[in-house]
């Protein structure tokens, strides 16, 4: 099967250092990888590659024009800043250009919003969340949006058992309609529900 997203030797530096180094990687429909190491081996870098936000200093990453990428970055925190509630900020990942939000998108804003638990939190703002039901408010943007690729950074890093699991529950459905993953993770148990584990560092 061809890949949605692939990566060819890629390597990345900042300002000269490096921190990735010859990664080779493809991604199919509906698979996921895992990517595991250290604080500060690059992970965050990488999916930020594969993304699409920034390019790499060596190598390339190919990703077929037109494929829709959602992703959920590890640091969100100037967000906080806007005056946005859950249910905007969620109702944002369904935002195209030139074109107002349809029926169809507030059904799926507000089944995402009762997926994640956030219907009762709905017209709070971002600033007065828990630090696990603003991830959750975040992956309800991310998961939300109907992308055929997408690449996740620690998304569980805060949430309690019942909201990880619940999250896991969503990620399958998401493969299971075709959508691969990417997903950063320092959880050994969250890494293994991956075809494939790339461990840097
Ligand atoms: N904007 C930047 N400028 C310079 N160096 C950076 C920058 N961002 C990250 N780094 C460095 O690049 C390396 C990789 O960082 P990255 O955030 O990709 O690691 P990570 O594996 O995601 O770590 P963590 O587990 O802590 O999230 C680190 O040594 C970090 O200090
Ligand atoms: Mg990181």
């Amino acid at each position: 099967m061809s890949n949605v997203i692939s990566a060819e030797g890629v390597g990345f530096r900042y300002g000269g250092v490096p921190v990735l180094r010859e990664v080779t990687l493809g991604l199919a429909a509906g698979s996921m990888l895992a990517v595991t190491g250290p604080n500060g081996s690059g992970k965050s870098t990488l999916l930020h590659l594969l993304a699409g936000v920034g390019t790499p200093t060596e190598g390339r990453v190919h990703r077929d024009r037109g494929t829709r990428v959602s992703l959920l970055p590890q640091r969100t925190g100037d967000i906080d800043a806007l005056p946005l509630t859950v249910a905007e900020c969620v109702r944002i990942g369904r935002f195209r250009p030139l074109r107002r939000l349809r029926r169809a998108d507030r059904l799926a804003v507000d089944a995402m919003l009762d997926r994640l638990e956030l219907a009762d939190l709905a017209d709070r703002r971002l600033r007065e969340l828990s630090g696990g039901q603003r991830q959750r408010t975040l992956l309800a943007q991310a998961l939300v949006q109907d992308a055929e690729v997408y690449v996740l950074d620690e998304p569980t890093a805060a949430l309690d058992t019942g909201s990880r699991a619940r999250v896991h529950e969503l990620l399958a459905e998401r493969r299971a309609d075709g959508a691969a993953m990417v997903l950063a993770s320092h959880d050994a148990d969250e890494s293994a529900l991956a075809d494939e584990v790339l461990t840097l560092g």
